[in-house]
């Protein structure tokens, strides 16, 4: 808290985007529409990994209202990735996964442009698959990647046959370390793909001008790389690709690559036509980035007063078919191998593993949930076989202000040992297995971690309008968080304005200041900061224009209730706007802002992309909840969330995102599972794949802690991505607890549990 109190930043006020929202009437991607637009449609494959011997588009070709037909042969062989470039735009020989994109139509209509896809003939010369990591691993395999060695890749990544990236942090003296410990405990955890389930599909509309520019109208959260990657696909200056996003309907990491993008540009760009494509549910489940599947093991020692002594990780994690983020968000697993404890002695490895299934990607705290399930849930076998309270045990191992991380970088504003102890109070830990419950066993269950805000750039741009509105025109975009009304709270408090008074744009790439984009937890931070940076030079701006006029100093000139104020000599915004169009060219800022990078220690790391964290936050999830005695069901009878967020810009947003998460969260612990087998995935609809509804959800009781981080805005701290770490560990943590049964495999469906219980002869 500064010397004033806050107007704007720190209340529960409403979103700046959410009456055309909640009435309907804002225009998403996919209601977006161009006159005269075509449709189209892409053929995927029904084989995991084969060699295509015939490819016959003439039947589809020839249907009334078919305009275009793209594959492999009829555009440049360029492939593309974020850390590897081993994808191309269509199979060309090789199919790699089931359901990967090998032809695409543009047509009048989208039923047309279904049965041009029918009416394509191909055939299949099928090759030997990989499905399973460990496989994937042995010598002898069927390589995913012939040419894995050929790729353009990323310098850090350490690959090799069907590994995309291998990564690792070690530190004390890890044989040493196991050889004083009291007991050493070995597990093993598996976690499955989950599809980031926002509401709206991914969609693009392409359309090309006189001057062979490009502009794309799609759903991305990063509208700068999708710019950069649309222009290396279509072997484009950058400069000739415009991307827009009129508006995103969620995004959870699902919309940070390129979906469909770069097939609707080709169609239009050949069809001389605009061209919108829109993914179904089925392509969703089939080829989207969801989160990769991990096997994770564990080997933790420890004194026999329970102190963590020494621990060994290993993270296999499943990228399917193309790496894309998988390498990096192996590596970020390394960091959750760590949890928010503090362990002498330590060697953590990553490996991500290509598989003939769909690509993945980086779901909403990439690594967060996967690392997170298997080292929670072994503190609690731990401290169960040690006779040790599990509170009580976390309370003692994990990090105090000033310690170091895995990579050697200082780990500040610490607050872990707060969240664990509000939110084991709330629940009411004391009482852990409160006993049975009609036909039902009831337990209590708690997980807690730390997470980082992510850094990169971020810009604004700003103006005062002769009405003393304020215009903000940031390159992120709203991808339903509230993270712009929290940017925008923060402007308002700098400028003297009410948040009514301020506007924000749509993100177009010829317009908008560049931004590193909507992903980790760093837009409200991020572009917070940034708007800090714009209304500190407005500020001088302004004292510059105004000083000789009242004949002070420009420095004396303060902003406030929409004026401008110095001593007795006070304007409105508005009249100082006008001014400045008459005298200046008008009241205009670029603020900017990167946060900076902490030091670490690289003897620790290697091949790391993002070995030390920035602004860590810290958090506990308690859940109280019910294992009905026959079917295994679980209901949850209540969930507590104790979150440090740094400073709560708006508190009604944050616990928004924090009951989002736990919803998703609660899908992965309990329901949801992309299921493969044999290459292909059994439920492809959103009535097989499980999601929970408003039915399945508790009521989530935030509590928000502000420990102000260093570079936060008001010392805010990122919040999107936290609240789903938690919730497969503490609700497995509560399943024991009720039931005696651990299980070690995420999903936890009710009939896994019911198995258990029969086995355990329970
Ligand atoms: Mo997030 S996975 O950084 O959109």
């Amino acid at each position: 808290m500064s010397t004033y109190e806050r107007r704007v930043a720190g209340k529960r006020l409403k979103r700046i985007d959410g009456i055309g929202k909640v009435t309907g009437k804002h225009v998403y991607a996919s209601d977006f529409a161009l006159p005269g637009m075509l449709f189209g449609k892409i053929l995927r494959s029904t084989e995991a990994h084969a060699r295509i011997v015939r490819l016959d588009v003439s039947k589809a070709l020839a249907l009334p209202g078919v305009r275009t037909i793209l594959s492999a042969q009829d555009i440049p062989q360029i492939l593309f990735g974020t850390a590897v470039k081993d994808r191309p735009v269509f199979a060309a020989d090789v199919v790699r996964f089931r359901g990967e994109a090998i032809a695409a139509v543009a047509a009048t209509s989208l039923e047309i442009a279904e049965a041009a896809v029918r009416a394509i003939e191909i055939a299949y010369e099928p090759l030997p698959a990989v499905f399973d990591m460990e496989e994937a691993l042995k010598p002898g395999a069927p390589l995913v990647h012939g040419a894995w060695g050929d790729y353009q890749a990323l310098p850090v990544l350490d690959r090799e046959g069907n590994i995309s990236g291998r990564s690792s942090m070690a530190g004390g003296d890890i044989e040493a370390g196991f050889a004083e410990c009291y007991r050493v405990y070995e597990h093993r955890f598996t976690t499955q793909h989950v599809h980031p389930g926002y509401t709206e599909p991914r969609t693009a509309i392409a359309s090309w001008d006189g001057n062979g520019d490009v502009s794309v109208w799609c759903n991305t959260q990063l509208p700068f790389d999708m710019k950069n990657m649309l222009a290396e696909v279509l072997d484009l200056p950058a400069s000739k690709v415009r991307v827009v996003v009129p508006g995103i309907g969620g995004g959870f990491g699902g919309k940070l690559r390129v979906g469909v993008e770069h097939f609707a540009a080709w169609l239009a760009r050949r069809s001389k036509r605009p061209v919108k494509i829109v993914t179904t549910s089925e392509e969703e489940l089939t080829d989207a980035y969801p989160r990769q599947p991990t096997v994770i093991t564990l080997r933790t020692g420890v004194s026999k007063d329970g102190i963590l002594i020494a621990r060994e990780g290993r993270v296999l994690l499943d990228c399917g078919a193309y790496a894309n983020s998988g390498p990096a968000t192996a590596a970020l697993a390394l960091q959750m191998l760590a949890g928010p404890y503090r362990t002498p002695h330590f060697s953590y490895e990553s490996v991500a593993v290509y598989t003939n299934k769909g690509s993945t990607g980086s779901f909403r705290a990439p690594a967060g949930p996967m690392g997170n399930f298997a080292v929670e849930s072994q503190i609690d076998l731990i401290a169960d076989d040690l006779g040790i309270d599990p509170l009580e045990f976390r309370l003692r191992n994990v990090y105090r202000e000033g310690d170091k991380g895995p990579a050697g970088d200082t780990v500040s504003s610490v607050s872990i040992e707060e969240s664990l102890r509000r939110a084991a109070d709330a629940i009411g830990w004391k009482d852990r297995k409160p006993g049975p419950d009609g036909g039902k066993s009831r337990g209590k269950g708690l997980a807690c971690s730390w997470w980082l805000t992510t850094g990169g750039s971020s810009g604004v741009y700003v103006k005062i309008n002769p009405d003393g509105t304020v215009t903000v025109v940031s390159g992120a975009v709203e991808i339903g968080t509230g993270a712009m009304t929290g940017a925008a709270q923060i402007l308002a408090e700098e400028l003297g304005v009410d948040l009514g008074d301020i506007n924000a744009t749509d993100v177009d790439t010829h317009l908008s200041p560049y931004d590193y984009g909507a992903q980790g937890s760093r837009t409200a931070f991020s572009v917070g900061n940034a708007c800090i940076a714009a209304a500190q030079d407005l500020r001088r701006q302004i004292g510059e224009l105004v000083g000789p006029l009242w004949n002070v100093a420009p420095e004396s000139v303060r902003l406030e209730g929409k004026g401008v104020v110095s001593g007795n000599n006070r304007l409105s915004l508005a009249e100082v706007a006008a001014l400045s169009q008459r005298t200046g060219g008008g009241l205009i800022s670029h603020g900017t802002f990167i946060q900076p990078m902490p030091t670490f220690d690289p003897t620790r790391v290697r091949n790391h992309p993002l070995p030390a964290w920035t602004s860590h936050s810290f958090h506990t999830h308690a859940v109280d909840l019910s294992v009905d005695d026959v079917t295994g069901e679980v209901s949850i009878n209540r969930y507590v969330v104790a979150q440090d967020v740094g400073f709560a810009i708006n508190p009604t947003y944050i616990e928004g995102q924090i009951e989002g998460g736990v919803a998703q969260g609660i899908g992965q612990a309990l329901s949801e599972e992309i299921v493969y087998e044999g290459g292909r995935v059994l439920n492809a609809n959103l009535t097989d794949y499980k999601m929970p509804t408003m039915m399945d959800m508790p009521r989530v009781e935030c509590i928000l802690i502000e420990k102000p981080s260093v570079n936060g805005p008001y010392g805010a701290k990122g919040v999107g991505e936290p609240p789903c770490i938690q919730p497969p560990a503490a609700i497995a943590n509560a399943i024991a607890a009720a039931t005696g049964v651990r299980i070690q495999t995420l999903p936890i469906t009710a009939e896994k549990i019911a198995l258990a219980r029969l086995k355990d002869g329970d």
